[in-house]
């Protein structure tokens, strides 16, 4: 009977040791951590739970059938962040590459199907080869399998993607389709074919970091939604992320203790707006004072800053944060801007997260590359995700909402609950210049007429009283008491429910 015991801890000893010291060292001497200490970190002290510790592959090409490591390549369970469930899989560089064989995907397939059966989300670590090349179509059969789940699990489950060495090939579509994908600087990087591939075929020379390393993801083709210095501020941070989501789509976001009065009152937003109308000012100002704590937690921060996008939370409720940001091109929308601000509405929407709307744009971006590159498609995305969103709207106007952009963002019109505006507010179809100049054309010689129109087009439409005279905004609120407000109309919204016509599903302009 000892001797049963023992052969367990010796397999359990064997199958943690993965590919071997010398490969762990290797793995930790490129700054990275093993797959085991990776999951140690990201989860609640002896939370995991492991599975199928001793599953191999079933290959016999190549001389693989003498080498069938325990495991396979991936580590896979669940375990609790914050005392909340979650199922992990985490890929081990040291077992051939982490590289993904049908059993290792299988690894992983079950641990999603379980996270889908029983409402819990997933985050996966991602440091792999790509398809085990010994295994060819049964490897790429596993992907397959795994995207399938992906797409079953999307709207249903959070789904979180960490990559923390390489992520290659076909292999980047898992975590394409998750919600979202985190990179670790100078350690992982991601690209459909890398360096030597694109130099045959294009004679671009680039490395592999400059092709899909972290700031290429996080800075330029916005893939990526953050990145980190380190693997332990990666994990740590997604620890930060996991408590602002619900565990799956039929559950609210977690509330947390609160020691900020929602009653709170901050004088010094009367004057954040400048009196100037074309100075910019700091919309995260106004997040952080409107914020729980001043705790914000920013998406895709290094993409498209002319929008912001992140949670926060209202006396310890989540609350999905989208707003203009004055300080990046005038805070103007543009396709780049869209497309990030849609797919977060749409998060929020799939997860039941209300959404605060922070408004100051002075309309889209003009230009023949944003014409000819789709403007019209990409900022559609951004209307119609805030038009279907179901979930408590509220929407904040500080200072201009010009044309169509004030529209698209949550407006009235587009059933958001509650629309406030600040005194400073100017909902107009355009800024009162361009406007005088196209109305009186005919009068565009005498200088001073047409300061006399603008100066009545200013008093008169550039303000927030004629839409607040329609019922368009619902009240002209002080800055200063913009937190109590807020926190208020979404407390007033807690039991929302929305009655939709059936549809299979919907057709956003993609
Ligand atoms: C099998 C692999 C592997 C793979 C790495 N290894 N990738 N084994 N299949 N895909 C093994 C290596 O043989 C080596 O084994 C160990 O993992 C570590 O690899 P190294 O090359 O020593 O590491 P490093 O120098 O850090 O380079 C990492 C790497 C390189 C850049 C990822 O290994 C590499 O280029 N691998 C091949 C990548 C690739 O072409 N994959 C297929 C992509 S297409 P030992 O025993 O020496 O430790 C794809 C399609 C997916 O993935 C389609 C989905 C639909």
């Amino acid at each position: 009977m000892k001797d049963i015991l023992g052969q367990l801890g010796d397999r359990r000893e064997d199958a943690r040791l993965g590919g071997g010291q010398k490969r762990i060292d290797s793995q930790h001497a490129k700054g990275k951590l093993t797959a085991r200490e990776r999951i140690e970190l990201l989860l609640d002290e002896g939370s995991f739970e492991e599975f199928d510790m001793f599953v191999t592959h079933r290959c016999t090409d190549f001389g693989m059938e003498n080498q069938k490591p325990a495991g396979d390549g991936v580590v896979t369970g669940w375990g609790t962040i914050n005392g909340r469930m979650v199922y992990v899989f985490s890929q081990d560089f040291t077992v051939l590459g982490g590289s993904v064989s049908a059993t290792h995907a299988q690894k992983i397939c079950k641990i999603m199907d379980m996270a889908l059966q029983n409402g819990a989300p997933v985050i996966g670590l991602n440091d792999s080869g790509g398809a085990r090349i010994q295994e060819g179509v049964d490897s790429l059969a596993g992907y397959g399998d795994v995207f399938m789940r992906n797409i079953r699990g999307s709207g249903v489950i959070p789904q979180i993607s960490v990559i923390m060495g390489p992520c290659a090939g076909g292999a980047v579509y898992s975590p394409a389709m998750t919600d979202f994908i985190f990179m670790v600087k100078d350690s992982s990087y991601m690209f459909v074919t890398g360096p030597d591939v694109v130099k045959t075929v294009t004679n671009e020379h680039v490395t592999a970091e400059e092709l899909g390393g972290a700031s290429t993801h996080t800075k330029k083709s916005s893939v990526a939604d953050g990145a980190f210095e380190n693997d332990v501020e990666a994990l740590t941070e997604i620890r930060r992320l996991f408590d602002f989501l619900p565990l799956n789509n039929r559950e609210k976001a977690p509330v947390r203790p609160f020691f900020d009065d929602p009653e709170r009152v901050d004088p010094s937003l009367d004057t954040l707006i400048p009196d100037n109308p074309n100075q910019p000012y700091d919309m995260k100002e106004l997040i952080a004072k409107v914020a729980d704590e001043g705790d914000f937690y920013e998406i895709q921060e290094d993409f498209a800053g002319n929008i912001i996008t992140g949670f926060i939370r209202l006396e310890g409720q989540t609350v999905g944060v989208v707003a203009n940001q004055p300080m990046v091109l005038a805070g103007v929308l543009d396709i780049d801007s869209s497309r990030k601000g849609a797919r977060f509405v749409r998060f929020c929407d799939a997860f039941s997260i209300p959404l605060l709307t922070l408004v100051d744009v002075p309309g889209f971006l003009p230009g023949t590359s944003q014409e000819y590159n789709g403007v019209i498609k990409h900022g559609a995305k951004l209307l119609y995700a805030y038009g279907e969103a179901t979930v408590p709207k509220v929407t904040v106007i500080t200072r201009k909402a010009y044309g169509g952009a004030y529209d698209v963002m949550a407006s009235k019109h587009l059933e958001a609950d509650i629309n406030y505006a600040w005194p400073t507010a100017e909902i107009a179809v355009m800024g009162a210049k361009g406007a005088t100049e196209i109305i009186y054309r005919s009068e565009l010689g005498d200088a001073e007429k047409i300061a006399e129109r603008t100066a009545y087009y200013e008093d008169n439409f550039a303000s927030p009283f004629k839409a607040a005279e329609r019922g368009f905004i619902d009240e002209v609120i002080m800055p200063q008491s913009t937190r109590r407000r807020v926190a208020r109309a979404f407390a007033s919204l807690r039991n929302k429910q929305v009655q939709l016509p059936w549809k299979k599903h919907d057709n956003l302009p993609l």
